[in-house]
């Protein structure tokens, strides 16, 4: 008789030593950390997240909104890792309730448009939105002077350089675009970023550069053009590239280099420039890129790959070995 009494308050006297954590999520109160990733998910479990949570990740679920009211639940994020769900819409304002996020997360969903002021208010430093199906990027998802240090727009469908964006994002320091569809990058789009040290531009349909699109990015370490379409690139391109370490064009159309093109590139490591996977035209122009490959080879991975797409009689011969009288070095 005594302990059928007991046993309620026995179970009452337990609650409190049950933390709250949502259904389908893992929650590790010594970090304030929440991970959920069950695709039974279909809504945002914001009721019974603590309070305190700092980092959250939402992860392999159906849930395919996210709002506003969702994350006022949770004030102190600091982090917020939404990998591969459902997600087609986000609230306008999303993050106003957020003063401490640093990091979204948010590759592989369904994006396609974004609401006004979508990442404002937070003084967000990464944002990521990698495989998703966005076009066109607008200016005002961020907020005036926005603290960003890193975008990644990596695999989406746009098809011109999201200029306007930058102009509220003067603090990138690395910036991800491969995988689009982009064909040019218009002059000056990238001129307020003075603190880029990455630049990926890699697996684009980019033909043609302004010899003044990195003039003002003095401080990039990084310069992925590989997987373009890239048939030439004007004489002072590099320029003021005196900090350049790698430079990735391997895989695009070039057949010559201007004479000097190379000569500003002074911080090469080694193995850091790629030129393979171009049909390299080995006629007496090629005077310049031979010579700079014969006193710079160590500065060049696999240097034997940089070939002669013509003419006929030097096809797969590797740039490096010609001698003076097979590229006609008449002065
Ligand atoms: C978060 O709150 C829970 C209880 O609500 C507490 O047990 C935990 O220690 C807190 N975590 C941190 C990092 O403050
Ligand atoms: C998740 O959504 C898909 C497509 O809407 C559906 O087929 C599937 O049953 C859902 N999974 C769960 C566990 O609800
Ligand atoms: C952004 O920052 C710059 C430099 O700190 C400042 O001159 C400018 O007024 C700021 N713009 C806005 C809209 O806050
Ligand atoms: C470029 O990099 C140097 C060295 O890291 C740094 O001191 C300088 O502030 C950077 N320039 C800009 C515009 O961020
Ligand atoms: C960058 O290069 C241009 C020439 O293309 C030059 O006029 C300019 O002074 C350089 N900028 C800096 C900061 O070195
Ligand atoms: C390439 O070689 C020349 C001649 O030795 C040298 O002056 C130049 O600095 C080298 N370039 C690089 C990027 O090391």
């Amino acid at each position: 008789m005594t302990s059928t009494w007991l046993l309620p308050w026995l179970l009452l006297s337990l609650v409190p030593l049950c933390r709250p954590c949502p259904t389908h999520c893992r929650c590790f109160s010594r970090r304030a950390e929440v991970v959920c990733d069950s695709t039974s998910l279909d809504s945002f479990p914001s009721d019974s997240l603590p309070k305190n949570t700092t980092f959250l990740t939402v992860q392999f679920t159906n849930i395919t909104t996210i709002t506003e009211t969702h994350l006022n639940r949770t004030p102190h994020l600091q982090e917020l890792h939404l990998f591969s769900n459902q997600i087609q819409s986000l609230g306008p304002n999303l993050l106003r309730g957020l003063p401490k996020l640093r990091t979204l997360d948010l590759t592989e969903n369904k994006l396609a448009d974004l609401p006004a002021k979508v990442f404002s208010h937070a003084p967000l430093q990464s944002l990521v939105l990698k495989s998703n199906q966005l076009k066109i990027v607008s200016d005002d998802w961020l907020s005036e002077n926005s603290t960003l240090t890193w975008l990644d727009l990596s695999k989406n469908r746009l098809t011109e350089i999201p200029a306007i964006l930058f102009r509220k994002a003067p603090n990138l320091d690395n910036l991800d675009l491969p995988n689009n569809l982009l064909e040019k990058i218009v002059a000056k789009s990238l001129d307020e970023l003075t603190k880029l040290e990455r630049l990926n531009l890699q697996n684009n349909k980019i033909n043609s550069l302004d010899s003044t699109i990195f003039q003002k990015n003095l401080n990039l370490t990084h310069l992925f053009l590989s997987r373009n379409k890239l048939e030439k690139l004007p004489q002072n391109l590099f320029v003021n590239l005196t900090r350049l370490r790698h430079l990735y064009l391997e895989e695009n159309h070039l057949q010559r280099v201007v004479p000097g093109l190379f000569d500003s590139l002074v911080s090469l490591d080694e193995e850091g420039l790629d030129l393979s996977g171009n049909p390299w035209s080995c006629d007496g122009k090629i005077e310049y890129l031979w010579s700079w490959l014969n006193k710079n080879k160590s500065k060049v991975f696999l240097p034997e790959t940089v070939t002669c797409a013509a003419p006929p009689a030097l096809i797969g011969r590797s740039v490096m070995s010609l001698t003076q009288s097979e590229i006609k070095m008449v002065s």
